[in-house]
């Protein structure tokens, strides 16, 4: 005994001591929420983390590193249309993949997730379907299997193996039909499932959601998130001997919130917790960087925090901030193996003649093949769509596709440009552009637009021969009431422009706008400013900004080619606060 607790008072003392590794968050910035990260000694001492996608394809990303600070995107588990067509038919922004939990078990990784049809009524159980993908590779996308699907008619399912290799779902319900955290027995193999049991209520605030068990000194410690996914959102656990409960709440619950404070790290909650090499705990979780004015257009970003978890107590988090202190680790090199690049990545796009695009490009859902090529030039080659960005309804996939692709925002302060053959733009409203992107319902657009010629309109109303001429057109389209707004600036480019490459560039200077600018290829001298949008128009929802191109006939028929070159993305500066 007496041994024992010397032992105890060392490891305390030295690990206290060695909580000396300065490290910044997010981890994973940008639109990188609902974190679920392991620790996988049998390949090379390695972490991989999973986020959620929603509607975005490929999706759920898979990042790993050797160091917790060097985020590599190795695969997106989600990268054939095949695996999950409902992809397309989910409605509404907030639909698609919810909370990945990512595992790993006997050489094989296990990633289980839902794809919720957010459209659908709460109590309705076609709302949710969960699922398994799995892979002996994470560094290869299309290792990962087509899903198995199970029945559950909740999300936010996590597995757990318990000490007999039975593997039990924990998840929720819809809150507003029946709240608590549920348990049932699963065959990971073939998605046969058992009873549903509630065995936790959470602390008594809204939402219990996003559920992970763990076992350890006797114990299953549950984690859950509470109190929505806003302001009020906060980590709680609770633990019982026994998987089935009663489970006893920690008595100072919350173990990890910003809620109720000036942090500039807000809505930190969705926890996941795992040991590094050394056996150490850490606990991954959502944040939002959240501006004075309120805005956090880069959405739900991934942050660590280190987590002090003595025998039979219960863990004891640190507080989530922009630098922070945790468990001293070797410096390690990037990951070799993977498919993609740093997560906050400057990217510089001349484009492979014969490639295909990264792992970092994404659709809004599923991209129509042939509308995406890369030329002989070495330029992204766009054919338009009939539907522009916002669509039809502003919530349903589009038959014909929208053509549209980007990458997330994963700088405070960046540089975003791309420069755009116009000469195939006829028609009236034929439109290439930039996209600062959230949703069909929340994105700023500058486009190059064929409008009428407002100096050749008056000749021609006789004669009805309209001129059209090339515009700049910056529209902003948001349900943030205070800045609902459609065209938000109109402007013929000049002459002398006409003819040349034309660079449409995105720039955030600061935390809260988003400057929007255009200039003939290669003149920085002659880049002008066409409008500005303000991020609280894009602050809503569960994703986060995507910077990316478009090109649309704006609902008429017909279709033109352009060539997009010189991709750049330069990220500037991480705001991160104290
Ligand atoms: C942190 O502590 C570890 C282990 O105690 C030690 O090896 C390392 O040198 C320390 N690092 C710094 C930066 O002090
Ligand atoms: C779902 O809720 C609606 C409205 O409250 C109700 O009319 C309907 O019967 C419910 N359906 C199920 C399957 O419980
Ligand atoms: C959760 O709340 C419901 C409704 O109040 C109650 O019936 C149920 O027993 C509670 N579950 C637990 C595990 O306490
Ligand atoms: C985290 O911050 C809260 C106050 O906001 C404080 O009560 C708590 O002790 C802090 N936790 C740690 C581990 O420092
Ligand atoms: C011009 O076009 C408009 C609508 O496209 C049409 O209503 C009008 O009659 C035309 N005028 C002439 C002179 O052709
Ligand atoms: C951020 O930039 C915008 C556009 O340049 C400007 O209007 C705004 O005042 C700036 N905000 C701050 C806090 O500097
Ligand atoms: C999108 O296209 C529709 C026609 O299909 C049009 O009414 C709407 O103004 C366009 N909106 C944007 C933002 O381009």
């Amino acid at each position: 005994m007496f041994l024992r607790s010397v032992a105890l008072l060392f490891v305390l003392a030295s690990g206290s001591l060695a909580q000396n590794t300065t490290y910044q968050n997010p981890i994973l910035p940008g639109f990188h929420p609902d974190p679920s990260c392991i620790f996988v000694p049998e390949r090379d001492d390695t972490f991989f983390c999973a986020s959620s996608s929603f509607l975005v394809f490929p999706g759920i990303p898979i990042h790993a590193s050797k160091d917790l600070q060097k985020w590599k995107l190795v695969s997106n588990v989600l990268n054939r249309p095949s695996q999950l067509p409902g992809l397309n038919t989910a409605k509404r922004a907030t639909s698609g993949i919810w909370a990945p939990t990512l595992r790993y078990r006997d050489g094989t990784f296990y990633l289980v997730t839902t794809l919720v049809y957010d459209d659908y009524p709460k109590n309705s159980s076609a709302r949710f379907d969960n699922l398994i993908f799995t892979s002996e590779d994470p560094y290869t996308s299309t290792a990962w299997s087509d899903p198995v699907h199970f029945e559950f008619p909740g999300y936010d399912s996590s597995p757990f193996w318990d000490d007999d290799g039975q593997v039990y779902i924990t998840g929720t319900f819809a809150w507003e039909v029946s709240p608590g955290i549920q348990k049932l027995p699963l065959n990971i193999d073939t998605g046969e499932v058992g009873p549903t049991k509630n065995i936790w209520n959470g602390t008594g605030a809204s939402a219990p959601e996003g559920p992970h068990l763990y076992r350890k000194d006797g114990y299953y410690y549950l984690m859950i998130a509470e109190g929505g996914t806003g302001a009020g959102h906060m980590v709680t656990m609770a633990r019982s001997t026994s998987i089935d409960g009663p489970y006893e709440g920690h008595p100072h619950n919350p173990v990890l919130t910003n809620a109720g404070t000036t942090a500039y790290f807000q809505n930190v909650g969705h926890a996941d917790l795992f040991q590094d090499g050394e056996g150490r705990w850490w606990a991954v979780a959502l944040s939002v960087r959240q501006g004075s004015d309120g805005s956090y257009p880069m959405g739900r970003e991934t942050v660590l925090t280190p987590v002090t978890w003595e025998e039979g107590e219960w863990p004891i988090f640190s507080n989530v901030s922009g630098k922070m202190s945790g468990w001293h680790i070797d410096s390690a090199p990037v990951v070799e193996d993977g498919e993609g690049s740093l997560v906050d990545s400057s990217f510089y796009g001349r484009f492979e003649p014969g490639s295909e695009l990264g792992p970092e490009f994404v659709h809004w859902r599923f991209p129509v093949e042939g509308d995406y090529g890369i030329s002989k030039e070495g330029s992204l080659q766009l054919r338009s769509s009939r539907a522009n960005l916002t669509g039809s309804d502003g919530r349903s996939a589009e038959k014909e596709g929208q053509t549209f692709v980007g990458r997330r925002q994963v700088h405070s302060l960046f540089e975003f440009s791309a420069t755009f053959d116009i000469t195939a733009l006829k028609r009236e409203e034929e439109e290439a552009g930039v996209s600062v992107f959230l949703d069909q319902l929340h994105h700023y657009d500058l486009g190059i637009v064929m409008l009428p010629s407002s100096t050749k309109r008056k000749l021609s109303s006789s004669s009805n021969i309209t001129s059209l001429a090339p515009h700049f057109r910056v529209r902003g389209i948001t349900t943030v009431p205070a800045f609902t707004s459609s065209d938000l600036a109109v402007t013929a480019i000049p002459s002398p422009w006409i003819g040349q490459s034309i660079t449409l560039k995105i720039q955030a200077k600061n935390i809260t706008h988003y400057e929007l600018s255009a200039g003939p290829l290669g003149k920085k001298a002659e880049m002008k400013t066409i409008g500005y949008g303000n991020g609280l128009g894009l602050t809503w929802g569960f994703t986060g900004v995507l910077l990316s191109v478009y090109a649309t006939t704006n609902g008429r028929t017909g279709e033109f080619e352009t060539f997009v070159s010189e991709w750049k993305y330069d990220g500037i500066g991480q705001v991160v606060g104290k």
